[in-house]
């Protein structure tokens, strides 16, 4: 039996395959995703011309010592995000966020023409919300939405604690919202989560998946939506 670890890399391995010369990439943030971004490293030092847009600082760092260049303005399209999940459903709906990044992870989904998400198995639940929701925050009125946002789940906490909360990319705290029993209509929770005042994202991303490439024991299995088509073989190098 693989790994978990092993199971990450060949989840990223099989995205790497979509990679061809001058694409712009998305490079999503957390322990999966960097087998992507290190794969991608791999690819331009033997000359693929491609060019990255990342999702963290974190992930802006470790591409910048993959020796992939980066975009810090996004003028346009990118062509293929590779990201990794903390929940997939069925219908390939996500939780994101644990690691922090949702906000830019979200927007960079959002402009890609391919979102492939990249997961080892543990990752697949029948319903959403077995952890928590992750929701970013402004610190400036963070309270008065954590009142609000309690509500809609069973329990809510600042990450990190009051006395040292966890500071995202963009300055903003994150609220942990878990629902026991899990999501029932994620789409509705979305909606009033965003209707929320001082709520800057969340982690739930609904319909935005192409492909996701789950990865366990028999190896990586490729899900998505028709229009993505079948994964494409590299071209001969
Ligand atoms: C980062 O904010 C997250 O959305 C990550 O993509 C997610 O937590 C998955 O991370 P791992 O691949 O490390 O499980």
């Amino acid at each position: 039996m693989p790994d978990q670890d092993a199971l990450k890399r060949a989840a990223a391995d099989k995205a790497l395959e979509l990679v061809r010369d001058g694409m712009l990439v998305g490079l999503g943030s957390g322990s999966t995703a960097r087998f992507f971004t290190e794969g991608v490293g791999r690819l331009v030092a033997r000359g693929m011309k491609v060019r990255g847009v990342p999702t963290s600082r974190a992930t802006a760092e470790l591409a910048a010592a993959n020796g992939i260049p980066i975009v810090t303005e996004l003028l346009g399209p990118i062509d293929l995000s590779v990201d990794g999940a903390d929940e997939v459903d069925p219908s390939l709906n996500l939780i994101k966020g644990r690691g922090g990044a949702l906000f830019r992870e979200k927007v960079i989904a959002a402009a890609s023409r391919r979102f492939v998400v990249v997961v080892d198995a543990s990752k697949a639940v029948p319903k959403l919300g077995v952890g928590v929701l992750p929701i970013e925050v402004l610190p400036f009125l963070w309270r008065s939405t954590a009142v609000r946002l309690a509500s809609l789940g069973t329990s809510l906490t600042v990450r990190g604690g009051e006395e040292a909360p966890y500071i995202t990319d963009n300055g903003n705290l994150i609220l942990d919202l878990r629902i026991e029993g899990g999501i029932s209509d994620a789409p509705a929770l979305a909606q009033a989560i965003r209707g929320t005042i001082g709520v800057v994202e969340h982690g739930l991303f609904i319909g935005l998946t192409d492909t996701c490439i789950v990865a366990g024991p028999d190896g990586p299995e490729v899900l998505g939506k028709p229009s993505a088509g079948p994964i494409q073989q590299p071209r001969p190098s």
